[in-house]
């Protein structure tokens, strides 16, 4: 028997307004590939870049943009009926915020060494050995963020999947990133925290989120 989770089930159902939602949006980037190595034109300035792969529904790449002004986001969807639905619910732009429906397989495509931080938050699980490469914590993406990064790399995850926390923290090591902060109860570690769609559900059920900050240079 296949199960689909509720997740999936939105990913799936297709919003009426769904092209016109996405059409109309005059923060999400439709070209993302032309301003490969350019995205400081994009945003008209300096400032750092952080990306959050897997957005979902925006709470927290849209907090995060008007919690700080001074730092340019960008969200990355890769499923249009989840990103039109980000769009519904917060359709005013900021001037610090964007946002790219694609898969993050193809980043390479789309920015050469000028990102410095990536989000990781409540990333799909593949708990299956046999789809293992799909975490966004796997060899293939570590490999495909090294030619994002600007010099040195940071990537900030959270999860309650305990299994992909693991997972993630040998692959990473593997890698050569080691570790600013591990914790295993991030809402009572102390530490700043802006809240994800998925992480004001868990709460709510009383799960504990895990949390890391990794670092390469
Ligand atoms: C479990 S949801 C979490 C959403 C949000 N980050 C949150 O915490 O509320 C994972 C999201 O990642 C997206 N996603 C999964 N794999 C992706 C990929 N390879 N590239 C871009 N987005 C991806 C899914 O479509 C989904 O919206």
């Amino acid at each position: 028997m296949f199960y689909l989770e509720s997740s999936d089930i939105m990913r799936l159902r297709n919003l009426k307004d769904k092209e016109e939602l996405l059409e109309n949006c005059s923060y999400l980037i439709k070209n993302p590939s032309e301003y490969k190595g350019l995205w400081k034109n994009v945003f008209q300035n300096n400032h750092p870049i952080h990306i959050e792969i897997g957005m979902g529904k925006g709470d927290f790449i849209y907090e995060m943009a008007k919690k700080y002004p001074d730092v340019n986001f960008i969200g990355i969807e890769k499923y249009s009926n989840v990103l039109a639905r980000a769009i519904k619910k917060y359709p005013l732009a900021l001037d610090n915020l964007k946002i790219i429906n694609m898969d993050a397989l193809y980043l390479g495509d789309v920015f050469d060494k000028e990102i410095e931080v990536i989000y990781l938050n409540f990333s799909d699980p593949w708990p299956k050995e046999r789809t293992k490469e799909r975490r966004l914590t796997s060899e293939v993406f570590l490999n495909i963020y090294e030619q994002i990064f600007k010099s040195e790399k940071r990537i900030f995850m959270k999860t309650d999947n305990l299994g992909l926390f693991a997972s993630s923290i040998v692959s990473l090591s593997k890698f050569g990133y080691e570790f600013l902060c591990v914790s295993f109860d991030l809402h009572q570690s102390g530490l700043p925290n802006v809240y994800t769609e998925y992480e004001k559900k868990f709460q709510a059920q009383g799960v504990k989120i895990n949390y890391l900050e990794a670092f390469k240079k």
